[in-house]
């Protein structure tokens, strides 16, 4: 088991595959990154390997992200290999965050290895705004990967980022979109993570004044489901719909938090703002066997921090962290 200083279970590892995207969100990443080269990052058999030593220390869910996973070469393996966890039973949930792009090529072999939901990045419907948010993504790719994602049986949830003059005249649209074709909705305040060429204190939108406008049109049913991920939900009265809030800046819930992430090179970090990190690679790659591996996944849930401090307000120009979201997966 993994326990943190603060009693908290570490049941939930994040995994970034990679630091790559085919999209360029401009809340997420400047429109020139500098990506790793690909002889820095772990292998999938090693990233197999760290996500198993994970599990046999209690970790019961797996979310692979990137940067965007789907666009790394032979993921699907590494799903298909890692499902042995869930037929064990030593894992309840085998999942990943996209941008959807790919799904179209990938979604039934996910769903075969044992994937029974993803949650696709979505922040508007409109496909020049969705050219301009991605820099270069066209909608159409991201709806056929969200129908194929359907019709392989995976349960969808679309995550929207909340922002003030980019989409927030589509959040009553998003709701009742995601309410008629059966996808559940979670909203996100941006976080202040990486160098991006707009400003982000303008582009904050708390969550708290779009369920003061959701409530205008229906009636939200605070409920108790749980994903064991960051959002808190309520219930659409009208329509049954269940919707999910994740709220760093307005509402922190670190005090609950149970999960730490791995980076595509190895390194542990214990919260998603902050720097405390923990070189995995160098003992996985040491021996054969996982002694030093186990000992140092210890020694660093033993460090993990508190919470996060993101703050964004006209004081604040620069982000609280160099790193980009897409270095950890969000
Ligand atoms: P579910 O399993 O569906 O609950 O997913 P999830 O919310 O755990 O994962 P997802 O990848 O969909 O993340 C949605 C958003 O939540 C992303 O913007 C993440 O960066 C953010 N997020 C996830 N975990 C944390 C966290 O510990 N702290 C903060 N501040 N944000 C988080
Ligand atoms: N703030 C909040 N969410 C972000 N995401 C990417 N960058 C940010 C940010 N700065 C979201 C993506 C995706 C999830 C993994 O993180 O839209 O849904
Ligand atoms: Fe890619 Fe997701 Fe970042 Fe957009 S938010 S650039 S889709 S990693």
């Amino acid at each position: 088991m993994l326990i943190d200083p603060f009693e908290r279970h570490v049941t939930y590892l994040r995994v970034s595959v990679t630091d790559r995207c085919d999209f360029r969100c401009v809340y997420c990443m400047s429109e020139h990154m500098s990506f790793l080269p690909k002889a820095e990052l772990l292998t999938l058999e090693e990233v197999d390997r760290l996500c198993s030593a994970f599990v046999g220390l209690g970790v019961r869910k797996l979310r692979i992200t990137g940067g965007e996973p789907l666009v790394r070469k032979g993921v699907i393996g590494l799903f298909e290999s890692l499902g042995r966890h869930l037929q064990s039973g030593a894992l309840d949930e085998l999942t990943l965050t996209t941008n959807g792009s790919q799904l179209p090529r990938h979604a039934e072999r996910l769903r075969a290895a044992g994937v029974r939901r993803v949650n696709i990045s979505l922040d508007t419907r409109d496909p020049e705004k969705f050219a301009r948010i991605t820099r270069w993504g066209r909608l159409e790719q991201v709806m056929a990967g969200i129908d194929a994602a359907r019709a392989a049986g995976l349960r969808i949830k679309i995550n929207t980022v909340a922002l003030r003059g980019v989409n927030d005249d589509e959040i009553e649209d998003l709701v009742a979109w995601c309410g008629a074709e059966g996808h559940d909705l979670t909203f996100i305040e941006t976080m202040p993570l990486g160098e991006i060429d707009g400003d982000r204190t303008e582009q904050y939108l708390p969550l708290s004044m779009v369920r003061a406008r959701l409530r205008k049109r229906w009636t939200l049913d605070e409920s108790d489901h749980r994903t064991g991920g960051p959002a808190r939900y309520v219930t659409v009265r009208e329509t049954g719909q269940r919707l999910g809030f994740i709220t760093p800046l307005t509402h922190n819930f670190c005090e609950s938090c149970n999960r730490v992430r791995l980076t595509c090179t190895g390194t542990l970090y214990m919260c998603l703002g902050q720097e405390d990190a923990a070189d995995l690679r160098t003992p996985l790659r040491k021996s054969e066997s996982d002694e030093a591996l186990v000992a140092a996944i210890h020694e660093a849930i033993g460090r993990k921090p508190k919470g996060h401090d993101f703050i964004i307000d006209r004081r604040h120009t620069r982000p609280a962290l160099g790193r980009h979201m897409s270095v950890t997966g969000g």
